[in-house]
């Protein structure tokens, strides 16, 4: 069991709060990490497997993904410990809702993660009374639908567009592999198709399909809508592969955006691209990041990769007190203004360090936090 006294370091977390509600069985932790750049910010988990150090080693990767695109949140998370699909879920989530109400949303403000959907956050909305207290409302309450709008996917491509300039390698006519095709890899692949790029393979959970000269996305994209994953299996264009092939197809991008820890360092020995672009958290070993780098092959980190998420959550936490929606247009112009501007920092900050673009992503992440937490005299200056 964690002690949570030994889960601080010299950049956090600041507050841990643990809740229980004896009634409902509700049991919680809020875990606030670093506020120098703002208030806490990070989605709300439930799970019957939720556990302190689990939600502070999230805290802490929200504390660098908000740096890293410089947007001024700090880094938090908050878990349940509770089964999403029990019929108590609702009293569970009003439970834990009330007993953060201290916190909620003057240091931290809920959204959505693992096992919460986004009519419970309308519910943690009117059990605070407050519509500060959550983001992630569905549409009609002026939320922004980051899935149905793909604004991740969007932002994975845009940011591969700019990074993939950087290293000379135009998207026009280059040739990409996605692993998965859910929320995230079918917008990028819709968006690489509008940025001229062939996409030559796309995977599910059911198998990958590979056609060297390039597949039609707009056909895949309706195939997904009709059978779900199982269209690879049943489409007319391409091959079929073994799961897990879609990785060492002969291509110029390769985009992991489906799970984690998927590029290991015998599959980093076997990868043809020049690029690989972390569509998915984590999918790349460090060792795979080192063998990567050794081989001449960039790679994007996650964190800068997929942060069209945490953009259009910066624009939905704006949108809380607003009587108008959030401009759509502005959302994704904003994503893509971004996400570019930063592909090329971190893969010029890893250039000029001698380093990955992981380490030189992180170190930019942490100087900006430490320069916050100096000016407010949180640590010496
Ligand atoms: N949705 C977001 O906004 C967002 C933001 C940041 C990061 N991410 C990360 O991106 C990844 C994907 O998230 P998502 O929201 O698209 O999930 P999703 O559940 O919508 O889609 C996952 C996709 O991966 C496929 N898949 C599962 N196992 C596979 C396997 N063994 N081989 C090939 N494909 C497989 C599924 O069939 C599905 O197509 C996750 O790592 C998630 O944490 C998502």
């Amino acid at each position: 069991m964690t002690d949570a006294l030994s889960l601080v370091d010299d950049w956090g977390p600041e507050k841990i709060v643990v809740v229980s509600h004896r009634r409902t069985g509700m049991k919680g932790v809020l875990v606030i990490d670093n506020t120098a750049r703002g208030v806490g910010k990070g989605g709300t988990r439930m799970s019957p497997h939720v556990t302190v150090g689990e939600v502070a080693r999230l805290a802490r990767v929200m504390t660098w993904k908000w740096a890293s695109v410089d947007l001024f949140y700090g880094g938090a998370k908050a878990g349940i410990v509770a089964d999403p699909t029990s019929p108590d879920k609702e009293a569970v989530l009003r439970a834990f809702a009330r007993a953060l109400s201290n916190e909620v949303p003057r240091e931290y403000v809920m959204g959505l993660d693992m096992g919460l959907t986004e009519n419970d956050a309308a519910v943690i909305q009117d059990e605070l009374g407050d519509r500060g207290a959550a983001v992630g409302t569905p549409e009609h309450l002026g939320g922004v639908a980051y899935d149905k709008l793909g604004v991740t996917g969007y932002g994975v491509a845009e940011a591969t567009d700019a990074a993939a300039r950087y290293l000379g390698l135009p998207l026009g006519g280059s040739r990409v592999a996605l692993q998965g095709f859910g929320a995230v890899g079918h917008a990028a692949a819709a968006r690489f198709a509008e940025l001229g790029a062939t996409v030559v393979a796309v995977s599910t959970a059911k198998g990958a399909l590979h056609e060297p000269n390039g597949l039609d996305v707009q056909a895949l994209l309706a195939a997904r809508e009709e059978h779900g994953d199982d269209f690879v299996n049943r489409h007319p264009e391409g091959t079929v592969l073994p799961a897990g092939q879609e990785l060492t197809v002969d291509c110029d991008v390769l985009v992991p955006a489906a799970l984690q820890d998927v590029i290991s360092d015998e599959t980093a020995h076997r990868i043809k691209a020049k690029l690989v672009v972390e569509g998915a958290n984590l999918p790349t070993s460090p060792q795979a990041q080192e063998i990567l780098a050794q081989r001449g092959i960039a790679v994007l980190p996650d964190f800068v990769a997929n942060a069209g998420g945490v953009v259009a959550a910066a624009f939905a936490m704006d949108a809380r007190y607003s009587g108008f929606r959030p401009h759509t247009p502005t959302i994704f112009q904003t994503i893509s203004d971004r996400l570019r501007a930063n592909a090329v920092v971190v893969m010029e900050e890893a250039k000029h360090r001698g380093t990955t673009p992981h380490i030189a992503g992180r170190g930019l992440a942490e100087e900006r936090v430490r320069t916050a937490m100096q000016s407010k005299g949180r640590v010496p200056r």
